[in-house]
Formats: structure tokens, C-alpha cells, sequence
């Protein structure tokens, strides 16, 4: 029987993006009804409400969702769609693989990393107040079981796909109370995995080593705020963020998504690289059993990268959304 997935297209250059995502799945042969839902900008439109209760609903029924970004509007007490559908799912484990593609003009070639983030609390919680005029406070929330459950989400991943390391990331010497109860839980953890080996880094420090040799590193895990700027850089890393996959996993429910946000400098024009999205997608195909769908995704675009035909200009391409989705169809063998 087919699989239902909940399809979400956002906002900005995420219509487009999935409309190329749909078309690579149909062709690769993935078993999925898509049960299309609205977030962003198209949902404030039709209910007024950018996260509205149908979507999480349907979410919670269907268990299984692909999401594409959602803008948060700066400054205008907006809550963010992805906090809040994180929180409200309790999606506490944000997972993003970041690995060396080929054909992709980088200076490393090496990098074989996933990124780890606690999802659900951090300076994420929402919780900011104007303490009197000119003073704002934001609470950084931490509690030992959301440590204790990303650690141990990072460990077991490490376990599951035979990784050597965990490195968790931090600034107790700064923040001793909140990453202090971060670090010393992630040290409990770690003492349960002697056959993976754990190191602990300053958030700072970790930049640096990371743009000097990223391929030191194996699993990372951190909290939200460190977590969310660590993604972009080691998207970077691997050519971009037209490329990285990503995944909110929680006990009961799972949202894939890109790392990119909904690109208002392109969006509509047609050029956005939808490579993250059907990655994403890929994410999913595996996470409901569909293996080798999802390899052959994945090896598809691993040869449109290193044959170089129809790539955005992200990639230093001159073609568009339209040709990379064909020239992946084509891959798809
Ligand atoms: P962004 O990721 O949207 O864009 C950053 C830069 O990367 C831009 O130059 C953009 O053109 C480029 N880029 C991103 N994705 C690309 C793709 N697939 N192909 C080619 N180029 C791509 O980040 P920004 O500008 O900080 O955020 C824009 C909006 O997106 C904001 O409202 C933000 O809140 C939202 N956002 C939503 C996310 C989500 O829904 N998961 C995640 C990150 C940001």
C-alpha cells in the first residue's frame, strides 16, 4: 500500500523546489500519496495563521511529512513556523548530513559529517520579555531530558551507521550553569558508548577547526542556536545550501526539510536548486523503508553533480530548476 506523506511546499523558492522533488520521486518509482498541506505565506493567506491546526493535525495523523521553507518575518512578533511545528510536534532531534558531493568545486574533499541539534529549547523557546523599555530578556532554556535524549540520539546514530566519534559542542566556560548541565550530561551519555569516541569542543574553536579540516569530525552534536549557525557553515563546506538534506525526528513524528531558508532573492525566477529538497525526500524514503528508491535518488544526483549537465547557478551552472530536475530524471537509469 502506498505510503501517505504529508507535503507542505512553504513559501518563496519552496513551491518550486517541490514541484521538481514531486517529479524526481514519480520518475524514481517511490510508493507515496502525497496529502498536500499549507504553511508560510499561503497559509496566512487562506486561515490567517502560517502553522494552522489542520496542518498539525494532519501531521499527528499521518505521522510522515516533507516540508519546504516557510518565511519568518524579522522583528514583527512572528513567532517562527519551523520553532513552533518543531516544539509543537516535539521534533527534538534536528539531523543534517553534510557530505562531499562530486563535481561540486570545494576545497575539501573529505567531508563526511552529520550535525546533530537539539531542537526544541535553547534561546529557541520563544521565551523573551522587555524587562522595562530598552532591556529585553530571552530565556535560554535547558533540562536535562532534552539534553540527555540528543546526546543519546547522536550516540545511537553514530552506532546505527558505524561512525567513530561524537563531538559535542559548547560554551560551558561562558554559559557554566546552562551548557555546564549540557556538558556534564553529555558526558554521562558518552560513558554508556566506550567502542565511540567522544570529544568536547568550545562552539568557537570548532569553526575554526572546522575551515581547516572538516574531515576530523564524524558526529557533532549541540544545542539549537549553535546547531542552527553550524549548519549553514558546513553546508558551506560542501558547496552550498542548495545541497544539504536535513530531517526533524522526534518519537512519534518526523519532518524532512532543506536547511535553506525560502531564498526571497530568487524566488519565482525559476533557479532555485532543489537538490536539498529531493535529498530531504530521499531522508524520508528511508525513514519509511523505501531503500533503494532512496539510493537511487541519491546516486542520481550524485551523477548529475559529476557530469555537470543542466546545474543551477548556485553550482556555477547556467541552467535552471527545469533542467537539473531533468538531467536527474535522466540519472535515475
Ligand atoms: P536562505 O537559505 O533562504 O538564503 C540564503 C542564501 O542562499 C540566498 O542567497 C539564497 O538565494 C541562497 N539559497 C538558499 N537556498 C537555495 C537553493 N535551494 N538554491 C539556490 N540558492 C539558494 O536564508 P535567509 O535569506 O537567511 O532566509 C530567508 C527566509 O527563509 C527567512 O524568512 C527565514 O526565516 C526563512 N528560513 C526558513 C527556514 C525553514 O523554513 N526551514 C530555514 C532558514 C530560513
Amino acid at each position: 500500500m502506498s505510503t501517505p506523506v504529508v507535503l507542505i511546499p512553504g513559501d518563496g523558492i519552496g513551491p518550486e523546489v517541490t514541484v521538481a522533488m514531486k517529479e524526481v520521486l514519480a520518475a524514481a518509482g517511490a510508493d507515496v500519496t502525497w496529502v498536500e498541506s499549507l504553511a508560510g505565506l499561503p497559509a496566512v493567506e487562506r486561515f490567517g495563521d502560517p502553522l494552522p491546526n489542520e496542518t498539525l493535525d494532519q501531521v499527528r495523523r499521518y505521522r510522515v511529512a516533507l516540508k519546504g521553507p516557510c518565511t519568518t518575518p524579522i522583528g514583527k512578533g512572528f513567532r517562527s513556523i519551523n520553532v513552533k511545528m518543531r516544539q509543537d510536534l516535539d521534533l527534538y532531534a534536528s539531523v543534517r548530513p553534510v557530505a562531499t558531493l562530486p563535481g561540486v568545486n570545494v576545497p575539501y574533499d573529505n567531508v563526511d559529517l552529520v550535525v546533530v541539534r537539539e531542537n526544541t529549547e535553547g534561546l529557541y523557546s520563544g521565551q523573551e520579555h522587555i524587562v522595562v523599555p530598552g532591556i529585553v530578556e530571552s530565556l535560554r532554556i535547558v533540562t536535562r531530558t532534552a539534553c540527555e535524549r540528543i546526546v543519546r540520539y547522536a550516540f545511537e546514530l553514530a552506532r546505527r551507521q558505524g561512525r567513530e566519534s561524537v563531538t559535542f559542542c559548547h560554551k560551558a566556560d561562558v554559559m557554566p550553569l546552562s551548557d555546564g548541565l549540557f556538558l556534564s550530561v553529555a558526558r554521562e551519555v558518552a560513558d554508556e558508548y566506550p567502542f565511540v569516541r567522544f570529544g568536547e569542543i568550545h562552539v568557537d574553536r570548532l569553526c575554526m577547526a572546522l575551515a581547516q579540516d572538516p574531515s576530523r569530525y564524524d558526529v557533532l552534536v549541540m544545542e539549537n542556536l549553535f546547531g542552527d549557525v553550524l549548519s549553514d557553515l558546513c553546508a558551506g563546506l560542501v558547496g552550498g545550501l542548495g545541497l544539504v538534506p536535513g530531517a526533524n525526528i522526534g518519537v512519534r513524528y518526523a519532518v524532512f526539510e532543506a536547511v535553506h531558508g525560502t531564498a526571497p532573492d530568487i524566488a519565482g525566477k525559476g533557479v532555485a536548486n532543489p537538490i536539498a529538497l529531493i535529498l530531504s525526500a530521499a531522508l524520508m524514503l528511508e525513514h519509511i523503508g523505501q531503500l533503494k528508491i532512496a539510493t537511487k535518488v541519491q546516486h542520481a544526483v550524485r551523477e548529475t553533480l559529476r557530469n555537470r549537465v543542466g546545474l543551477t547557478r548556485d553550482l556555477g551552472g547556467e541552467g535552471n530548476t527545469a533542467t537539473i530536475t531533468k538531467a536527474i530524471v535522466s540519472n535515475l537509469g
